[in-house]
């Protein structure tokens, strides 16, 4: 396997790995940069081509992670109102003995978890702890573009759990699934609904290129919102998006933070507003970030000032929400197979585990 052999508190770079055809995998974790320079200049191409926009301006929601977007984040899974997380959580601590069963006879020794997007890999713990009572090594390779809290997390994992070996791999879904070595049986993980940050266009090529990834023992896990219903309210989905305490609030406007520190830019935040909606019609949360009156910006990595005027709004984030039986028949038009299908009682939230 082309990994590194990680040591502990040790970064190394992706030209390395080029060098390295083969390495016993000791205990402790690596955060490999797969991203590379690149990265800094996509940056400037999506936030000029997203505030060139017309009609309406946008972000990519990626850029809502920096260090303290990744915090902030945190924050919100432990909101009262932010449902979906403790639904998940709850879900998968009912199943995960089954997921056990269901995932561990297929992988080769050692298995393999990979997360995209991991984050702070709260829920993976839930699975990391079922698989360690068949007392095997694991190797969990968590890919997250926010670096510190891939780093952190992936610290704090190896001190948790003595037999994990982690290969962290920091940078953009597209550049870790570029960087795997294809057609090892593995458990891929896709927690939280980040699927539904995704464009329906964006989606497809997503879980293309993931699915070239998978060999044909690999299996998926999803995890999925689902839209409203006799009990799950629209104005109960906007309240996770628009929270009393305002932590979504700084969460979306941080993204201007972001851009102010990475590419010299002078967004002025008390100068902006939060604003979250559930469009019926797309089947979406789409949160903004709206100019409070008519301003200009300039960003010094672009040369270049955007004007807003008042009341214009920033498109951030989409959130989509979806239909269990449309969603698990558009895997399988994709090609993929569901082994199995699991919801939480009150039907808010659901898990696919799917087959390449
Ligand atoms: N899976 C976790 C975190 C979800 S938040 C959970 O269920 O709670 C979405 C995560 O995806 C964040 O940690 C963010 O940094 C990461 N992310 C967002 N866009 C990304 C991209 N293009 N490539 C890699 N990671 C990304
Ligand atoms: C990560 N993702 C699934 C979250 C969501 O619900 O769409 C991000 C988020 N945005 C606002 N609150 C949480």
């Amino acid at each position: 396997m082309p990994y590194l052999t990680p040591e502990k508190k040790t970064k190394h770079t992706a030209a390395e790995k080029k060098t390295t055809q083969s390495a016993t995998l000791k205990s402790g974790y690596c955060v490999i940069p797969v991203s590379g320079p690149h990265q800094a200049t996509r940056m400037i191409q999506d936030v000029s081509e997203g505030l060139s926009s017309s009609p309406q301006k946008y972000l990519p929601c990626t850029y809502l992670y920096d260090a303290k977007g990744s915090e902030l984040y945190e924050q919100i899974t432990e909101l009262a109102e932010y449902y979906p997380t403790r639904t998940e959580t709850a879900i998968l601590k009912q199943i995960a003995p089954e997921l056990r069963n269901l995932t561990e006879t297929q992988l080769k020794e050692p298995p393999e978890m990979v997360e995209l997007g991991s984050g702070s890999s709260a829920k993976t713990r839930i699975i990391l702890d079922a698989w360690q009572l068949s007392n095997q090594c694991l190797t969990y390779i968590p890919v997250d573009v926010s670096e510190t809290m891939l780093s952190e997390t992936a610290s704090a994992l190896t001190r948790e759990y003595k037999q994990l070996h982690v290969v962290g791999l920091a940078g953009d879904y597209q550049d870790a699934l570029n960087f795997l070595p294809a057609q090892r049986e593995r458990l891929f993980l896709f927690l939280g609904g980040t699927i539904g940050n995704f464009s329906a266009e964006s989606q497809t090529a997503f879980f293309q290129s993931l699915q070239h990834k998978m060999g044909s023992g690999s299996r998926l896990l999803l995890g999925y919102d689902r839209r409203p219903h006799a009990t799950k309210t629209k104005a109960f989905i906007e309240a996770a998006y628009d929270d009393a305490s305002g932590v979504t609030r700084d969460f979306n406007l941080n993204i201007l933070a972001h851009i102010n520190q990475k590419l010299g830019g002078n967004f002025e935040l008390a100068r902006w507003k939060h604003h979250a909606v559930y469009n019926s019609e797309a089947q979406q949360i789409e949160m903004y970030v709206e100019s409070i009156e008519a301003q200009s910006v300039y960003l010094k990595a672009l040369d270049r000032s955007f004007s807003f005027e008042a009341g214009e709004r920033i498109l951030t984030e989409i959130s989509r929400k979806f239909d269990p039986q449309e969603l698990s028949e558009w895997f399988e038009k994709l090609g993929f197979k569901t082994i199995k299908h699991w919801q939480d009682s009150a039907g808010w939230y659901g898990l696919l585990l799917l087959q390449a």
